[in-house]
């Protein structure tokens, strides 16, 4: 239930949609033949998600605009001075073929999109694993819930990642790192308190960091110096939950939430984790 307060309605409208979103993978792997505005093709999935969360969250009373990593423009929704809703419709669509875990992840502004992390005032995910969960933080404060068919049953009221960090994923292709990260994540390897975890779908290895603690990085890299992952819709709700979770963000010389975005979709270099392996990161990147 929510008490009329259009944060925590959108938040409900999204796990809400969890169930029908997962339920929907079902017969929709294949690639669809159009591409996001990342230029990047886009599976029968994410179109669906994408179309199921705009409907839902773009009539919900409070909100003024919608906008995905899957349209061009975002969706103008009414309520001039209400809530931006940023959101990546499925994370890690390209585990579909493999099924392997995938994700929502939204990020709730109270300024036109695109817009800085400071202007967030909720984010969270839905991650599509064995059990579909839902880590949502919002006052400082980051809880997770199991979703079943309609049910939200929250399972922690207080998540923080733990003292000593466990797990590190980097996305991108090893030669494409720039020297100082790969010098960095050489250092990490060496490190035997620490071991590999990587799944592809940025959102199930962040789940892992805020589980065991850890660092995940999607660095810059040679031929894309701003990454892969994208600001309003990836980079931002993640590095706010994290943050609130007692973690860091980074984009290599700062929080990623203090960024000034230019175009809807741009792109960010992002590192989430542990402060103290945030910190040893952004030493390395000077
Ligand atoms: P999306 O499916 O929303 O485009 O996100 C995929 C992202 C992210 O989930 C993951 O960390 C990264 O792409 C993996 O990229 P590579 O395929 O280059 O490893
Ligand atoms: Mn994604
Ligand atoms: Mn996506």
């Amino acid at each position: 239930m929510t008490d009329g307060d259009p944060v925590d309605e959108v938040i409900e409208v999204i796990a809400q949609s969890a169930t029908e979103i997962r339920r929907g993978l079902v017969g929709r792997r294949e690639d669809a033949d159009a591409e996001n505005p990342s230029g990047e093709t886009q599976a029968e999935a994410d179109v669906y998600a994408d179309e199921l969360l705009a409907d839902r969250i773009s009539s919900i009373d409070g909100v003024c605009q919608y906008g995905s990593e899957e349209r061009q423009e975002t969706i103008d929704c009414g309520d001039e001075d209400g809530l931006s809703v940023g959101v990546d419709p499925l994370d890690g669509s390209s585990n579909l073929k493999s099924n392997n875990t995938m994700g929502t992840v939204f990020g709730i502004y109270d300024e036109p999109l695109p817009a800085p992390g400071t202007a967030l005032v909720a984010s969270g995910w839905i991650l599509y694993g064995p059990i579909t969960t839902m880590a949502c933080a919002r006052d400082g404060t980051v809880r997770k819930y199991e979703l079943a068919g309609d049910e939200r049953s929250l399972v922690d009221d207080g998540i923080t990642l733990p003292d000593d960090p466990l797990v590190y994923g980097f996305g991108g292709r090893v030669p494409d790192w720039s020297e100082a990260f790969e010098a960095f994540a050489r250092e990490v390897e060496s490190d035997d308190s620490l071991k590999l975890r990587y799944g592809g779908a940025m959102i199930g290895d962040v789940n892992q960091v805020l589980t065991y603690g850890g660092i995940f990085a999607y660095p810059a890299l040679e031929d894309a110096p701003r990454g892969k992952l994208r600001l309003q819709f990836e980079g931002n709700p993640i590095a706010y939950l994290v943050e609130a979770a007692g973690g860091s963000s980074s984009d290599g010389s700062g929080s990623i939430l203090e960024i000034e975005p230019d175009d809807l979709h741009d792109r960010v270099p992002v590192h989430v984790g542990n402060d103290e392996l945030i910190d040893r990161l952004e030493d390395a990147l000077e």
